[in-house]
């Protein structure tokens, strides 16, 4: 299904976005990109995206049946980068997990809503049968756009995670079922 890649997309505002699979040469733009995201949202990723390393490591590294990298470019910059992470074998193989972040500028446009909708599909491609995400209870955008996107709440961990203070942070797991998306339709006669 990568074959659709690049795409182009338009949001909500007629900004034209394009979307592609994150390959070696993306690096230093990608890289960039985490730059210009504010602190208080860095921190609240699972790797510390500032480091040129880490985004070095991911970029030599690329193996698409490990995770599915999907970026989004307008204006000649990156504005956002989505992830589908699985793992290869044992009791979690059937389960993804996606991550996401998008530009702040570029955000309320549906942007986060069209890549979560882009990785839900890759999944079910990827035969896989449960996704989740796993984000701080305060942050309202992201439980929403995940939300709209079909996931439910299925555990709240009080004072699981910290904050950028060392501050205890209630953890949320959000989980979508795309078991059903794989099964041919039933055809009753
Ligand atoms: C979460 C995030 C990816 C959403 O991206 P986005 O492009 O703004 O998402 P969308 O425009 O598709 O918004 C989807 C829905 O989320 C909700 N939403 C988004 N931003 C919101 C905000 N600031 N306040 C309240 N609801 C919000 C809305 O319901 C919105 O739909 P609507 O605009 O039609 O009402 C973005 O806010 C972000 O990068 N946050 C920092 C990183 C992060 O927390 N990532 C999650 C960890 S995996």
């Amino acid at each position: 299904m990568l074959r659709i890649y690049p795409k182009q997309v338009s949001l909500k505002d007629w900004t034209k976005v394009t979307l592609w699979p994150m390959e070696p040469r993306d690096e230093a733009r990608l890289h960039e990109f985490f730059c210009r995201i504010p602190e208080e949202d860095r921190k609240l990723l699972k790797e510390d995206v500032a480091h040129r390393a880490v985004v070095a490591n991911w970029c030599r590294q690329i193996d698409y049946n490990r995770v599915i990298p999907i970026l989004a470019e307008a204006g000649g910059k990156i504005v956002a980068d989505a992830t589908l992470h699985r793992r290869k074998f044992g009791w979690l193989q059937h389960v993804g997990e996606i991550r996401i972040v998008v530009d702040p500028e570029y955000r309320r446009k549906g942007l986060g809503s069209l890549l979560i909708e882009d990785l839900m599909l890759l999944a079910i491609d990827s035969k896989l049968e449960r996704l989740f995400a796993e984000l701080i209870a305060s942050e309202i955008a992201a439980v929403r756009a995940f939300e709209r996107a079909g996931f439910e709440r299925m555990a709240h961990l009080p004072g699981f995670a910290r904050d950028q203070n060392n501050a205890p942070q209630d953890l949320l797991l959000l989980t979508a079922d795309i078991s059903t998306a794989n099964q041919p339709e039933t055809c009753f006669y």
